[in-house]
């Protein structure tokens, strides 16, 4: 093959979000060698914009659960954030992984504070942080930097994976495809690292690992409207099921109900890439949603009003645009002081001052759901195992079966800081067993089908970033069919035509690519986009009921998830 051996190690990371930093330190930490391949620079990814924060109840250093501020609640506990993750999943939750990640989170936040991320402090707190309230918590348990929690994650994480002996940082190199080969006993494949491409020179290289971690994200670019960064294109998930690991509930997407609508880019639903999100801390703090009558009317849909899970909210919101025409709903956070707004969402008031020269203290501003989240993704058990040896799956692009049919607020950073340890736990036990033929194997194995042909090599086929046309074109009609077949509300006949438009795309690519092989890394996240949308299509079709995320028309929820649906508590009282 065209690919030079750059590197052996034990664990291959991909990716360098909360999920895979906190993989590749633990690994290192255990005295593994670990190597992080990223596709841009290493702080870029979803992880970055987290503005909410972490979901943990902490415990105060008796060991009881203590609450800080606002509500002032002593009465939250470990079991009550699980209820509350359940109930937001439409209990299609695996309530084992769930009751694992509500546990082992604050175990997690203290392991960031100790590397030197600072959380926003309450002197008053017997932990010494404030915590605010999301929707679908019945309690304020968010730990988080002001209105920029992940930007301080990725600061800390970073600095300490450059600083470890342990960890090798390749930053720039796209991972294509995941090197596997049949296992000796015949049962299966095992994964024994990647091929990537180094955008800047355009060198393939070859990682050959004892076991390969996917921590890749998301995949919010298959929509036209996402407030996921542009890497976030389902890569991790496409190259795994390349190399049949179990995908699973794709169809679960996530519409945060409030990305900040911009008139002057036009950007309402399904228009324009990447837009910016209004945390939905801003309702925490006592925000309400309102239509273009001026009217609040969440109370209308959910007996949990502006904090009613997302899925609620989203469809809520799509109702209302419907009903009175618009593009947009306004929220309505005048309540807060200027001071206030400032203090807590500093980074939130100054974009929204910058981009629409609005005030949030003291103007409505302008809302629209926007692709957010992948409930689904790669099939992992709780210690990130998928179904191919040697292959395990972290974070947003793993399917831990935490989130169910739809992710409660703040989970997510949580869900990367948990099973990227977890997956470590399990992997220390597994290298040990990789016999050194299988590597020795590895690297004359053959290539994925998202190759570069040997003549691409150092001809800047990888940095041609100033564009390949035709991939721009694919992905923008991946995208229009997902918004149009397969947004907040769903139905038969658009899931069938959506999978048709879809096969047809995807032959386009794959014939392309057969001709001629990969030309552009463009062209690789198109082929990649064009699987994760087929996953999310086909996993929708295939839903014999609505659930959560997946709202079809046509298949209405069943009598359980009717059933389920009523009892979902009313919030407790005292948002903070
Ligand atoms: P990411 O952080 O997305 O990292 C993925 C990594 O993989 C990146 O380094 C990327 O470059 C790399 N990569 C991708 N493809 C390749 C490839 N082919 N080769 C090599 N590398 C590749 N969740 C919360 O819990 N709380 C919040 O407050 C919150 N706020 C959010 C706000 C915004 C605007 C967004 C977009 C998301 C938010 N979320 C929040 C969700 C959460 O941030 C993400 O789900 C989470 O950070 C995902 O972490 P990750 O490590 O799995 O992936
Ligand atoms: C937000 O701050 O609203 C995003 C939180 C999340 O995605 O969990």
């Amino acid at each position: 093959p065209p690919f030079e051996v750059v590197q052996e190690c034990d664990v291959l990371v991909l990716g360098s979000g909360v999920a895979g930093m906190t993989c590749a330190l633990e690994a290192a930490e255990a005295g593994l060698r670990a190597a992080i391949v990223t596709k841009a620079e290493a702080s870029e990814g979803s992880t970055k914009y987290a503005q909410g924060g972490v979901a943990a109840v902490m415990t105060d250093p008796g060991g009881g659960p203590v609450d800080r501020r606002g509500a002032g609640d002593p009465r939250d506990s470990v079991s009550r954030h699980v209820e509350d993750t359940m109930s937001a999943g439409c209990f299609l939750n695996d309530r084992e992984a769930v009751e694992i990640m509500c546990r082992e989170g604050p175990a997690q936040v203290d392991m960031l504070r100790k590397i030197g991320v600072t959380f926003t402090e309450d002197a008053g707190s017997a932990t010494g942080l404030h915590l605010v309230r999301e929707g679908g918590h019945s309690h304020s348990r968010v730990v988080h930097a002001a209105d920029a929690t992940g930007a301080a994650m990725m600061r800390a994480l970073v600095k300490r994976a450059a600083q470890h002996p342990n960890v090798s940082l390749h930053e720039n190199h796209f991972a294509l495809d995941l090197l596997t080969m049949p296992l000796a006993n015949g049962e299966g494949v095992g994964c024994y690292g990647c091929d990537a491409i180094c955008a800047e020179t355009g060198d393939l290289c070859r990682f050959v690992s004892k076991c390969t971690v996917v921590a890749t994200g998301g995949c919010g670019q298959i929509y036209p409207s996402t407030t996921n960064p542009v890497v976030a294109t389902g890569d991790g998930i496409a190259m795994a099921a390349r190399a049949g690991a179990a995908v699973e509930d794709m169809e679960f997407i996530q519409f945060h109900p409030t990305s900040l609508y911009d008139p002057a880019r036009r950007c309402s639903l399904g228009a324009l890439g990447s837009v910016f999100l209004v945390s939905e801390a801003v309702r925490g703090a006592g925000a309400t949603l309102r239509n273009l009558a001026g009217e609040a009317f969440m109370a209308g849909y959910d007996p949990r009003g502006d904090l009613a899970p997302r899925d609620v909210v989203a469809r809520g919101i799509y109702d209302q645009m419907r009903l009175h025409g618009g593009d947009h709903v306004y929220l309505d956070a005048t309540h807060l002081s200027r001071e206030r707004a400032e203090e807590e969402f500093p980074h939130i008031s100054r974009n929204v001052r910058e981009r629409l020269g609005l005030e949030i203290s003291q103007d409505w501003i302008p809302v629209v759901p926007a692709q957010h989240y992948a409930c689904g993704g790669i099939l992992t058990n709780t210690e990130g195992e998928t179904t191919v040896r040697g292959l395990y799956a972290i974070g947003e692009a793993a399917r831990t079966g935490v989130h169910g049919a739809n992710r409660l607020a703040s989970n997510s950073l949580l869900e990367g800081l948990v099973f990227g340890r977890r997956s470590v736990l399990n992997a220390i036990d597994y290298v040990v067993g990789v016999h050194p033929l299988d590597l020795e194997a590895a690297t004359h194995a053959c290539p994925g089908p998202l190759t570069f042909p040997r003549e691409a090599q150092h001809l800047g086929v990888a940095t041609a970033s100033a564009g390949d046309a035709e991939a721009a074109d694919l992905v923008q009609r991946i995208q229009r069919t997902m918004w149009s077949r397969c947004g907040i509300l769903r139905n038969d006949k658009d899931l069938a035509a959506g999978l048709r438009e879809l096969e047809a795309i995807t032959r386009e690519i794959e014939v392309e690519l057969k001709e001629s092989g990969c030309r552009s890394l463009e062209q690789a996240e198109a082929l990649n986009m064009a699987t994760v949308a087929s996953l999310v299509m086909s996993g929708a079709a295939e839903r014999e009921a609505s659930a959560g995320l997946h709202h079809n028309v046509d298949k209405p929820p069943t009598a359980r998830q009717l059933a389920t649906a009523a009892s979902r508590e009313p919030a407790a009282v005292g948002a903070a």
